[in-house]
């Protein structure tokens, strides 16, 4: 770790909504818990017009009001603002770093600071070429003092766009020094499912084929696309979750243990992962993968008629897919991924299916009796199930199941912000839990295949299904085929019910 004496934290698209939605709660709590270098300050920049004072006053109504802070964090409001600055700039315009430049000039004897500085790149995708740019000939990032930088996703629109941006950023930038966000890699129980399988000797031995009949992994949402229409009609639901997101959920789930939990280790992994996958060809595209668009329900808009979407868009909103990892621990189980917006509920949870006991000595209850299984819920309601055998109670021996649970929140565990954990460790100079450039493009080079089929095939199926439905009824034919069903939980989840199937 390399955790600064002092830094600056100079945020672009500081009026945005990522800015007061996520960065600005986190940040207030990293300071509320004085988990930030001893002389910290930050800059926000954008094209909105503001000074010091009226910016301090712009995100004050915010933060006032932000449901992620407590009572106490609030307390600390007007203490924060006083280390947050504000520069006018247009971020597509280099010669008007050098008004950030001065900014930065400014402040520096204040918080004796010669140089460090942390760039949050918080604005439209369209700005990730310009701002290194710009921030090298500006000649800001010639001054002595570490420079990193944060981007947000998505990096790249396919694999040629993310090889020139990774292309441009390491030209200015270190690798060490990038940290492409991920914010599922920053949630504590992605991360736990690491402890759950490397920390324990109760899983990690029956964390296979011997073992494991099938996985799914699941991400939905019950929002549409709300005001995104521009960006998330250029993107759909692969791009937008399933490139990323749902890789690295699938990365943790199937990786071997690295040999040490550093930053090399740990992302080695991850990219072997990506590299067993099976090749994404062509039959195998057109037979593993459904694309589904929400419609018209009696009690939501269809996606074609949601603001800035064109009647015949043909974005996915939900994308399923079964795939395969061709190596000893994983070969010939699938595993069942599956995002989409307008959903029954929100979940994001990992369901490990184990295989039956091969014993037929008790009789079921019922028929469909589905098995053992692991639940590793994401969110929300965090926590873990564990559904096992067990006698049903009563005369006779037949086979039933119960459900033993852990909830992160009845066992008052608070499970933290992704932001908050990803800001700290940026600021410390940790980039374990970001993406790694050949990372980036692994996983590009594997959706490129899926993107360059489907511009190749137009006619091929996207499925409508009604917005608050599961999804198009050609997505359980494809679980079907292993003779499984999607595990869809109930609405109503809760603290004390984590389980609850459909
Ligand atoms: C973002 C996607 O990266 O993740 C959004 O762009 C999605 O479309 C969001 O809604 C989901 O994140 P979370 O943390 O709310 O599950």
């Amino acid at each position: 770790m390399n955790m600064p004496k002092s830094l600056f934290l100079v945020i672009f698209g500081a009026s945005g909504d990522l800015t007061r939605r996520k960065l600005m709660p986190s940040l207030v709590k990293i300071f509320f818990q004085k988990r930030s270098p001893e002389n910290f300050a930050i800059i926000g920049t954008a094209r909105s017009v503001y000074d010091d004072e009226s910016y301090r006053g712009y995100l004050r109504q915010y933060l006032q009001t932000s449901p992620s802070l407590s009572e106490e964090e609030r307390g600390c409001i007007e203490d924060f603002l006083k280390i947050v600055y504000y520069q006018t700039i247009d971020p597509a315009e280099c010669s008007s770093y050098l008004m950030l430049d001065a900014k930065i000039e400014s402040l520096s004897t204040e918080y004796d600071n010669s140089g460090n500085l942390l760039f949050y790149l918080a604005t439209p995708p369209s700005l990730y070429e310009i701002i290194p740019e710009c921030l090298s000939k500006s000649g800001i990032l010639k001054k002595k003092g570490l420079k990193r930088i944060i981007v947000e996703k998505p990096f790249g629109y396919d694999l040629k766009s993310a090889k020139k941006l990774n292309s441009i950023y390491s030209k200015y930038f270190k690798e060490e020094d990038i940290y492409r966000i991920d914010h599922f890699l920053g949630k504590e129980t992605v991360q736990n499912i690491m402890v759950t399988r490397f920390g324990s000797t109760i899983y990690e031995p029956i964390w296979n084929r011997n073992y494991i009949d099938y996985v799914e992994i699941t991400a939905v949402e019950n929002m549409g696309i709300e005001n995104r229409g521009g960006y998330y009609d250029h993107a759909g639901a692969l791009r937008d979750m399933v490139q990323n997101h749902l890789m690295q959920l699938l990365a943790l789930t199937a990786m071997e243990p690295p040999a040490r939990f550093d930053k090399d280790s740990f992302r080695n992994e991850v990219i072997k992962v990506y590299q067993s996958i099976s090749d994404f060809s062509e039959s195998y595209i057109k037979d593993n993968i459904i694309r589904g668009q929400y419609t018209e329900s009696e009690t939501s808009k269809g996606y074609r008629q949601e603001k800035g979407i064109g009647a015949d868009s043909r974005t996915d909103t939900y994308i399923a897919m079964c795939l395969y990892i061709d190596n000893w621990r994983w070969e010939g189980v699938p595993f069942f991924i599956r995002t989409g917006k307008n959903m029954p509920t929100k979940v994001t949870e990992i369901v490990v299916h184990f295989k039956p006991a091969p014993l037929k000595m008790f009789k079921l209850r019922d028929e469909h009796r589905s098995g053992e299984k692991l639940i590793l819920r994401i969110q929300p309601n965090e926590g873990i199930v564990q559904r096992v055998a067990m006698k049903s109670p009563g005369s006779g021996f037949f086979l039933g199941n119960m459900e033993m649970e852990f909830s992160y929140e009845k066992s008052r565990y608070n499970t933290g912000d992704a932001y908050v954990r990803l800001i700290e460790d940026s600021i410390a100079g940790d980039p374990t839990l970001f993406t790694r450039q050949d990372a980036v493009e692994q996983s590009w080079e594997m959706f490129d295949k899926i993107l360059e089929y489907w511009d190749k095939h137009p006619d091929t199926h996207l499925y409508g299904y009604p917005a608050g439905t599961w999804g198009p009824k050609e997505a359980d034919e494809l679980i079907a085929k292993v003779g499984a069903e999607w595990t869809n939980p109930c609405k109503n989840l809760t603290n004390s019910n984590l389980y609850c199937e459909l």
